[in-house]
C-alpha cells in the first residue's frame, strides 16, 4: 500500500513504521524527526547477502556504501549482518572503527584522498584502498613503503557506461571526475606501474556506474567491460586479477509507480554475465563485490514534520510549510527528487489535495516536493515523507543554523535514539571570537 514494506496503518488510521504509530513517535521525540526501521535494514542486508552467496557460491561480498546513511548504529548493524563497508572519508572510516568494524572488510574510496586519510587507512589496515588516479598511486606506494606495510589496492575504472539517471549521480561515463579511463590507455598504464611497485599489490578493479538505476542492462554491460579489461591485463602483463567490485546504484521505490528490479534478479542476471564472459575470455572468475547504499537503508526511513502554515494562493498553488526542509533533505533542491508524502495522523483518508511542501529555509527552492498528493492537510498535522533513509541524514546541513534532527531507530518496534537532536549549543560549538 505504501512505498516501503515497513509502513502501514493502525486502528487510529495513523501511519505506522515498524509497527509503531508515527504520530506517537512525533509526540515523544519531537519534529523534525528521522525514523528508521532496523528490521527493514537487516532484511535488505540479508537479501543481498543471500543472493551473493547463491549466485557466486560464496565467492562474493556485499559492502554497504555508508555514504547513504552513516552513524555508529548503522555501521554496527551492517557489521553484525556480515557485510563489508565502503567508506569515502576519514569521517566515515573513523565512525566504522569506533564500533570496531572489521577493517579487512572495509573498502576506502574517493577521488582525492588526503595524506591523512591514506595514512589512517594504512594504519587501521583497511582491506582495500580503491585508487582513483596515478598521483594517488605514487603517493600511496611511498606511504606504504615508509610505514613498512603491504597495501592491497583496486583501481577505479570508468567503464564508459551511460546509465540513465540524474546527471549529478552518473559516474561511469568518460567525462567523470572518478577513476581511470580505458579508452585513453590510462588504466592499462596504471596497471603496469602498479605491477612494478613494492608498497602496493594490485588485487583487482572497481567501477560504479551511477545511482538510482532501474535497468539491469547497464550493470551487465559494465561487468562485461570490466572482465574484458581483466582479460586484456592478463594477456598484456600476465597479471591475473582476483577481485572485481561492480559498485552500487540499485534503484528504490520512491513513488508508487516506481518499479525497481528485485535485487535477486539483478544478481542472477549479472552473475550469468560474469560467468559467461569469464568462460569466453578464458579467465578465472574473480571474487565479486557489490556496494549497495540507497537500497539498504532508503526504504527503511521516513522523516516526520509538523505543519506550521498552509498558504493557498488561488489559481497558483498551495504551500504547506513544515518545520524542516533542505537542511534535513536537500535532494529536491539538488536533483528534483520525488517523494511520497502522507499526513500521518490522517493516513487512512483519501489524498484529495495537491500541494507544494516547503521547508523553512530562506530560499525559494527549499521544497520537499511540488504537485504532491496529500490528505486534507491542516496546521498542526504531522507530515511523513517516505523512503528518506538514504542520503537525507547523511547529506543534511546546518544551513540557516538550523539544528539537525535526531534519528530514532526501531528494532522489533522498540525505539531508541541513535543520533541525538542537535542543540543550540552544538550550533555554536566551534565558533570562536
Ligand atoms: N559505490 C560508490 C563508489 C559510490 O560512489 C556510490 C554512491 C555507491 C557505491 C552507492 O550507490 P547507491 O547504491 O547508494 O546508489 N546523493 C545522491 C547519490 C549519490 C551516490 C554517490 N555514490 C542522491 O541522494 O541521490
Amino acid at each position: 500500500m505504501f512505498v516501503s514494506d515497513c509502513l502501514g496503518l493502525n486502528d487510529l488510521g495513523h501511519l505506522t513504521i515498524g509497527g509503531r504509530d508515527t504520530v506517537e513517535l512525533a509526540q515523544t521525540y519531537g519534529t523534525p524527526l528521522y525514523v528508521m526501521d532496523e528490521n527493514e535494514i537487516r532484511r535488505a542486508c540479508r537479501s543481498y547477502f543471500d543472493s551473493v552467496k547463491k549466485y557466486y557460491g560464496g565467492r562474493g561480498l556485499v559492502t554497504y556504501a555508508s555514504k547513504a546513511f552513516c552513524c555508529k548504529a548503522a555501521c554496527k548493524i551492517v557489521a553484525e549482518e556480515g557485510l563489508g563497508l565502503d567508506v569515502v572519508s576519514i569521517g566515515e572510516l573513523y565512525t566504522a572503527m569506533s564500533v570496531d568494524f572489521p577493517p579487512e572488510r572495509i573498502f576506502f574510496h574517493g577521488n582525492n584522498k588526503t595524506v591523512q586519510e591514506l595514512l589512517a587507512a594504512i594504519e587501521y589496515g583497511v582491506g582495500q584502498i580503491v585508487v582513483d588516479n596515478l598521483t594517488e598511486l605514487e603517493l600511496l606506494n611511498q606511504l606504504a613503503i615508509s610505514r613498512k606495510k603491504a597495501v592491497s589496492i583496486l583501481f577505479r575504472i570508468k567503464p564508459g557506461i551511460d546509465a540513465h539517471t540524474h546527471d549529478f549521480v552518473r559516474t561511469g561515463q568518460i567525462d567523470s571526475k572518478f577513476g581511470l579511463a580505458l579508452e585513453t590507455g590510462e588504466a592499462m598504464e596504471a596497471v603496469k606501474e602498479a605491477a612494478q611497485m613494492k608498497g602496493v599489490t594490485l588485487k583487482g578493479l572497481h567501477c560504479h556506474i551511477g545511482s538510482q538505476i532501474f535497468d539491469i542492462e547497464p550493470f551487465e554491460h559494465a561487468a562485461e567491460v570490466m572482465l574484458n579489461f581483466i582479460a586484456d591485463i592478463k594477456k598484456e602483463t600476465g597479471l591475473a586479477l582476483e577481485l572485481l567490485d561492480l559498485g552500487g546504484g540499485f534503484g528504490i521505490k520512491y513513488l508508487p509507480q516506481h518499479d525497481p528490479v528485485e535485487y535477486d534478479r539483478y544478481m542472477q542476471r549479472v552473475a550469468l554475465t560474469v560467468r559467461r564472459t569469464c568462460e569466453e575470455k578464458g579467465i578465472d572468475m574473480p571474487f565479486i563485490v557489490i556496494e549497495p547504499g540507497r537500497s539498504i537503508v532508503g526504504p527503511a526511513g521516513i522523516t516526520l514534520y509538523t505543519v506550521g502554515s498552509v498558504k493557498e494562493i488561488p489559481n497558483v498553488r498551495t504551500y504547506v510549510s513544515i518545520d524542516g526542509g533542505m537542511g534535513d533533505n536537500p535532494r529536491y533542491i539538488l536533483y528534483q527528487s520525488q517523494y511520497e508524502a502522507v499526513v500521518a495522523n490522517k493516513a487512512v483518508q483519501p489524498k484529495n489535495k495537491t500541494v507544494t511542501i516547503a521547508g523553512k529555509c530562506c530560499e525559494s527552492g527549499d521544497l520537499i516536493g511540488e504537485h504532491m498528493q496529500v490528505q486534507d492537510v491542516q496546521v498542526g498535522d504531522i507530515i511523513a515523507v517516505l523512503a528518506t533513509g538514504a542520503y537525507n541524514y547523511s547529506m543534511s546541513s546546518n544551513y540557516n543554523r538550523i539544528p539537525k534532527p535526531p534519528v530514532v531507530m526501531l528494532r522489533d518496534g522498540e525505539a531508541r535514539v541513535v543520533v541525538k537532536r542537535e542543540t543550540l549549543e552544538d550550533i555554536v560549538r566551534n565558533d570562536l571570537l
